[in-house]
């Protein structure tokens, strides 16, 4: 059975994910920050992990006993102070991630994907991206200046744009709804191979701008 980890699997599109590689028979582990079960799934593994936190990260991967085939970092917000959007949504991806990483935790050719938006783009805009936008900027950036070093480490990584999606951030009013882009993003992901490392992908594969 292929094992992934979904960190911020809650609600939204990381439970929509939850779901999705249940559904196709993988051994699921997961996080939320209060420890209880994903949708009150009790056959996924479940770790608490506040991603801003060093010593529940070290304390999940001091569990993790086998390397996983699938990472998927989906926690974000975009409430709250610049300096706490930025530690969520662009420090703390590339903290968890390389952690993994530096403790053979994944496979080798073991997909990552880190969820970012299209909102971190600078293509095309002029002006303020806003500080959610400035955050996934800032990690597309980081994410860019690591891939050759987790190449060599064995991974195949995306960062990507799931749509516009009906969850507590994306609001009611958006244009798809979590099974859609929870799918899609799988989808992406069991069709994934070396030469798309590194590169920015939306949920349905098609290639974003940086
Ligand atoms: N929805 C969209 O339209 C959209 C568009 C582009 C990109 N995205 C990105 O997709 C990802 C998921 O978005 P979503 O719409 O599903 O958001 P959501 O419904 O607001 O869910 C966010 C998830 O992240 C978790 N989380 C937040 N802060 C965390 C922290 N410090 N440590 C650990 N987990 C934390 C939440 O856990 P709690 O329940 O504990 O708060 C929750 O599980 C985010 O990275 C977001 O930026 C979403």
């Amino acid at each position: 059975m292929p094992r992934v980890l979904i960190i911020g699997a809650s609600r939204g599109i990381g439970l929509g994910l939850v779901e999705r590689h249940l559904a196709d028979g993988w051994e699921v582990h997961a996080t939320t920050r209060d420890g209880s079960a994903p949708g009150g799934h009790d056959d996924v593994t479940v770790y608490r992990l506040d991603v801003t936190d060093d010593g529940e990260l070290a304390a999940m991967i001091a569990t993790l006993a086998e390397p996983l085939d699938r990472i998927i970092h989906n926690a974000g917000i975009n409430r709250g102070s610049r300096d706490e959007i930025t530690r969520v949504n662009a420090d703390a991806p590339i903290t968890v991630i390389q952690a993994l990483l530096d403790a053979h935790l994944l496979v080798p050719d073991g997909a990552i994907a880190i969820m970012t938006s299209q909102m971190g783009a600078r293509r095309g805009r002029t002006g303020s991206l806003g500080d959610y936008g400035d955050s996934k900027a800032a990690l597309n950036d980081e994410f860019r200046r690591r891939a050759d070093r987790w190449r060599q480490s064995g991974a195949i990584a995306l960062v990507m744009h799931p749509g516009w999606v009906r969850t507590d951030m994306g609001g009611s009013g958006a244009s798809i709804g979590v099974t859609e882009s929870a799918d899609g993003v799988a989808a992406v992901l069991d069709d994934l191979d070396p030469s798309q490392h590194g590169q920015f992908l939306t949920w349905d594969g098609r290639i974003h701008p940086w």
